[in-house]
């Protein structure tokens, strides 16, 4: 089977589908200097279905499982659905869940899913005319894919100004900001819940956290995401049940109703406010870093799993996974989310691999002694069970604190608090 991505996300995917039964054969492309100590990794341009299709027809792979949004929205799954090959991850007409913010409350609208009241702007007039109306703050959005830039929660009228300029007459996100969507904000904690759909099924995860600003007590700017944690003490599995109920189900229908049908994992951000739940957006793939707290939780042999659901044979019942939580410390490059280091030698792995934690690469090369570098901004993620939600966060910093390189950060508050 073939993984596409370069993430922590795509390791712990690997990690798991190499845990199945009958020592699966698994390629990851493009992969990272980690992943490559685990499994066979090749060069891809995850942008272009065609070149996915093409190594995926070259592996003969069994399933494909598609990790970043970009081939989604590009069209991948299609690519390789044309060619006969059970792909885990929607089309291109679905995937714009994720790829179309304006999209995505279109159908959050129809499918009667509780989400923020927004309107939809081309103009910094028409969109300052909407933010008068919400109030503040404001929930600033790009429609289109910005690598997770796209949003800009407003406390002041002169910042709301600022990102609605920003978007539409200076286009900081190019084509992604001509259409903006402005928001009514909210407050309450927030809380990923992910599901695999195919057909009429949907097979929850129990719920996870991410934890998105670089400092403790969520201050500073945002990340591409510090840590993750599941379950979260605040929903229950009953809770999740009812979550999925009213959001997945009913946009699983919608999507079916307009003959788009959605096949693959759909993650809805949620924020649990004081008037209910309301879902924030879509993600039309596994979260990272939750997917570095869920993975060491399955329960299911995840070649079997991944894999029906890629061939649209999914049970209509939650994913089994271990009681026991599961916490992932991520740790980064210094000046990261800005301008990170690079090339900085990551000392202690083998000692924090012998704790029995599970370390996941993101952005790690080796360089030409052969060691292990640091190579983008978020480096590593630390991940650990324990018996308690208390024991797995003490286990995970435990085996986070024996790595180290010049200038490495980590969060200290992850899984301690909303
Ligand atoms: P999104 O990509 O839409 O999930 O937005 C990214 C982050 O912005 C979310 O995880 C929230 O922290 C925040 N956010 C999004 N929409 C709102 C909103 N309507 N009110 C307050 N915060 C929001
Ligand atoms: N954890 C946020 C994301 O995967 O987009």
């Amino acid at each position: 089977m073939l993984v596409v991505g370069s993430g922590g996300r795509e390791h712990a995917l690997v990690r798991a589908l190499a845990r199945a039964e009958g020592n699966p054969k698994i390629v990851c492309a493009p992969g990272n200097a980690g992943i490559a100590r685990d499994v066979e990794v090749r060069p891809l341009d995850v942008s272009r279905p065609d070149a996915v299709a093409t190594l995926a027809r070259e592996l003969n792979a069994g399933f494909v499982v598609l990790g970043p949004e970009v081939p989604l929205v590009a069209g991948a799954a299609d690519a390789l659905r044309a060619i006969g090959i059970p792909v885990l991850g929607p089309s291109a007409s679905a995937a714009r869940l994720e790829g179309s913010k304006a999209f995505a409350k279109e159908i959050m609208q129809a499918a009667g899913v509780p989400t923020a009241r927004a309107a939809t702007v081309t103009s910094v007039a028409d969109g300052l005319a909407a933010i008068a109306r919400f109030g503040l703050p404001v929930a600033i959005k790009a429609d289109g894919l910005a690598a997770g830039k796209g949003v800009v929660v407003a406390q002041t009228l002169a910042e709301a100004t600022d990102a609605l300029t920003d978007a539409i007459e200076h286009r900081v996100f190019g084509a992604a900001g001509d259409i903006v969507l402005i928001e009514e904000g909210l407050v309450g904690p927030e809380v990923s819940l992910l599901a695999i759909c195919a057909g009429t099924s949907v097979a929850r995860f129990p719920a996870a956290r991410d934890y998105k600003p670089i400092g403790d007590g969520n201050t500073g700017p945002n990340t591409g995401g510090m840590g993750s944690v599941s379950p979260i003490p605040d929903i229950s599995d009953a809770d999740a049940d009812r979550l999925v109920d009213l959001v997945h189900r009913p946009v699983v229908a919608e999507m079916a109703r307009r003959g788009v049908p959605f096949s693959g994992v759909l993650y809805a951000g949620l924020m649990m406010t004081p008037d209910g739940p309301r879902c924030l957006e879509f993600n039309v793939r596994f979260g990272d870093p939750e997917t570095q707290a869920l993975m060491p939780r399955l329960a299911e042999d995840a070649v079997e799993f991944l894999g029906g659901a890629a061939r649209g044979e999914l049970a209509d019942r939650p994913v089994r996974v271990h009681a026991d939580p599961c916490v992932a410390i991520v740790l980064t490059a210094g000046g990261y989310p800005g301008t990170p280091r690079q090339g900085d030698v990551i000392h202690g792995l083998e000692a924090a691999e012998a704790t029995g934690a599970e370390i996941y690469h993101a952005g790690t090369a080796r360089n030409d002694q052969g060691q292990l570098i640091t190579a983008g901004g978020r480096i590593l993620a630390v991940a650990q069970r324990g018996i308690t939600l208390t024991d797995a966060r003490a286990k995970a910093y435990a085996a986070a604190d024996l790595i180290s390189w010049e200038g490495m950060h980590m969060r200290r508050d992850i899984a301690g608090s909303l």
